[in-house]
């Protein structure tokens, strides 16, 4: 397979995807010969605005927008930021409204810029997950008030997978006069996703984990949301983010997107049926194994605790034999405070530790998760065998 090395098995396609050819291929030309500025009114500049709005129209059509609602970003991150702070602090000015609402199992990318609002005049209230990984709307109502701005809720969340209600959260926020913004870094291309369906205001998206470059995302502003631009200067992207956009990468977002749209139903039932192997190689092949977060998922995502091991030394050993996954999310890797996520949902910080998340992709085979499943077992036997309270805690 092209994108592997020979023996290794990448299963970490909820931290990023390699580029498909075929993205590679449409970018390319947009690096070399038409390189222009899209703001620049010579032929050269007017060719590359053209392929940025064809980008747009083509994005918008896959998310059920209209293309004048999406603004090309620089990453998820970006998005995230700019909607939680963009828009909450433009509630305050316009309706007086200083109370937001996140999820506690957010991606950093929004608790962060949350937090921030927090220690700059506006209240925080942070919802739970119950334990099946899931927001239920009653708990969101419950936090809702008369002077909430904005509710940010993830569409899929990026440790365990599990598939929010999006439109009945949507819809509880709106009963309140708040508006919804969604993280749907995650969700985006894996599932039917139309942000006209679901009733949300703004929306964020990022190219690299669609088999897009890295470094590319997009915003989805429904017309009409009051938001202030975090980025300010030549005025692009409908005076709502300045910097000259990144033409290669809005023609390979645009690209992966219709891929992964073409592509979404067959690969979800391939995917789901390679996470079950996973899913049950490990539950039934492993004495004290679990699966973490019972709602719905994303087609290839697992996330599983090996009771007695730490995650960390689980990653490392199955990196030697040529096998990557991740402990939870990649940008908090380095730290060893156990997942926010796992703990939102309920899970004791002891096991929580012991988590492996496990993701596929496009480039996943059976062979794939053949030797996974081979070469698992006897690490986590052996880390067992290393832990002298294993056999009291845990010990038939
Ligand atoms: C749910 C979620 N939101 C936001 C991000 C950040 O996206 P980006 O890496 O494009 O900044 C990620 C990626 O890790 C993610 O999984």
């Amino acid at each position: 397979m092209m994108h592997r090395m020979d023996r290794s098995v990448y299963m970490d396609y909820a931290a990023t995807t390699p580029v498909d050819p075929r993205v590679t291929d449409a970018m390319l030309p947009y690096l070399t010969e038409h390189f222009g500025n899209p703001n620049s009114l010579y032929t050269l500049g007017r060719d590359a605005y053209r392929a940025l709005e064809s980008a747009r129209e083509s994005i918008a059509a896959g998310v059920g927008a209209q293309p004048q609602e999406l603004v090309f970003t620089g990453c998820g991150t970006e998005s995230d930021n700019s909607a939680l702070i963009g828009i909450s602090q433009m509630a305050a000015e316009r309706k007086s409204r200083r109370h937001i609402v996140v999820s506690a199992f957010e991606h950093h990318a929004v608790l962060h810029p949350a937090e921030w609002l927090a220690k700059n005049g506006f209240d925080l209230t942070i919802v739970s997950p119950r334990a099946d990984g899931v927001v239920h709307p009653g708990d969101l109502r419950a936090a809702l008030r008369d002077d909430t701005a904005l509710v940010s809720v993830m569409a899929a969340n990026n440790e365990i997978g599990t598939i929010q209600p999006l439109a009945e959260l949507a819809e509880a926020a709106h009963e309140r006069g708040a508006l919804f913004h969604t993280d749907a870094v995650q969700a985006l291309g894996k599932i039917p996703f139309d942000v006209s369906e679901v009733g949300v205001d703004a929306a964020s998206f990022s190219a690299h984990k669609i088999y897009g470059p890295k470094g590319a995302g997009v915003l989805y502003l429904k017309k009409g949301t009051p938001f202030r631009p975090l980025l300010m200067g030549g005025g692009q992207e409908f005076k709502k983010r300045s910097g000259t956009q990144n033409v290669a990468g809005a023609v390979a977002f645009a690209k992966a997107l219709e891929l992964m749209l073409a592509e979404q139903a067959d690969e979800a039932e391939r995917l789901s049926a390679l996470r079950d192997r996973v899913v049950g190689g490990v539950l039934d092949g492993i004495a004290n194994t679990r699966l973490n977060g019972t709602g719905p998922k994303l087609p290839g995502y697992a996330n599983l605790i090996m009771l007695g091991c730490e995650g960390e030394s689980m990653l490392l050993q199955l990196d030697s034999k040529g096998i990557a996954v991740s402990t939870g999310s990649a940008c908090s890797s380095g730290s060893l405070e156990p997942s926010h996520v796992l703990l939102a949902i309920g899970c004791p910080a002891e096991e929580a530790h012991g988590s492996l998340r496990v993701t596929l992709g496009r480039f996943t085979t059976d062979e794939d998760v053949d030797r996974f499943l081979e070469v698992l077992p006897p690490i986590v036997e052996r880390l067992r065998s290393m832990n002298p309270l294993y056999e009291r805690m845990y010990g038939a």
